[in-house]
């Protein structure tokens, strides 16, 4: 199985290039849980954002054009997204999840309630589009709302939905 992860808001935006526009605790624990005990996969610019790293509990990987050094200092660089075998999970950013849409068999969305792409402007970040002719939603939990999430720079608690889609026509990964 191999697995994308994001958040995203309504507008489809996931980051500024530096960081994530929110701070969702339920998000985070969500994300966890499902990666834990996993690789991970991610391009290097989401290296560079993660506030603590490596992520514990997972082996991480980055794909990068540059040569390993103390910048990668606990994971294991990569030129390529490489051929996976096992239970995978590729967690960003924009660039790499763009490369990697057609060897997906699973795609995990937090949706949350922000519009937020005109405040970012040019240093909006997106997801890309799930292609519906491929993956179905099999799980939506509709709208939870966040005890403390909040988006940067704001302290009023916002909403958010796990999505769960899965390829239609599942792909052999040998
Ligand atoms: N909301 C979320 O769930 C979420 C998740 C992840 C990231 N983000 C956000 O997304 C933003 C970063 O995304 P991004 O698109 O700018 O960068 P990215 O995909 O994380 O990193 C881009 C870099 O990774 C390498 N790379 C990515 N895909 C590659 C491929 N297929 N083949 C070879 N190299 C590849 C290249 O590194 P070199 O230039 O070194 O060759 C490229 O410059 C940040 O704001 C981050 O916070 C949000």
């Amino acid at each position: 199985m191999i697995g994308a992860i994001w958040a995203q808001s309504v507008d489809g935006v996931i980051g500024d290039g530096q960081g994530m526009p929110w701070h969702m605790p339920e998000d985070l624990r969500h994300f966890k849980l499902t990666t834990m005990g996993n690789p991970v996969v991610m391009g290097r610019r989401t290296w560079l954002s993660l506030p603590k790293k490596p992520l514990p509990g997972r082996d991480n990987y980055i794909v990068s054009s540059r040569n390993p050094g103390e910048w990668s200092t606990g994971a294991f660089v990569l030129p390529d997204v490489p051929d996976l075998a096992t239970d995978t999970w590729i967690i960003g950013g924009a660039r790499l999840y763009d490369s990697v849409m057609d060897i997906l068999d699973v795609i995990e969305v937090t949706v949350v309630d922000a519009i937020i792409a005109d405040a970012y402007g040019d240093e909006a970040v997106f997801a890309p589009p799930v292609p519906e002719d491929d993956f179905a939603l099999m799980k939506d939990s509709d709208w939870l709302q966040s005890e403390t999430g909040h988006l940067n720079g704001s302290d009023v608690p916002l909403r958010y939905r796990f999505l769960t889609y899965e390829r239609k026509v599942p792909k052999d990964h040998v």
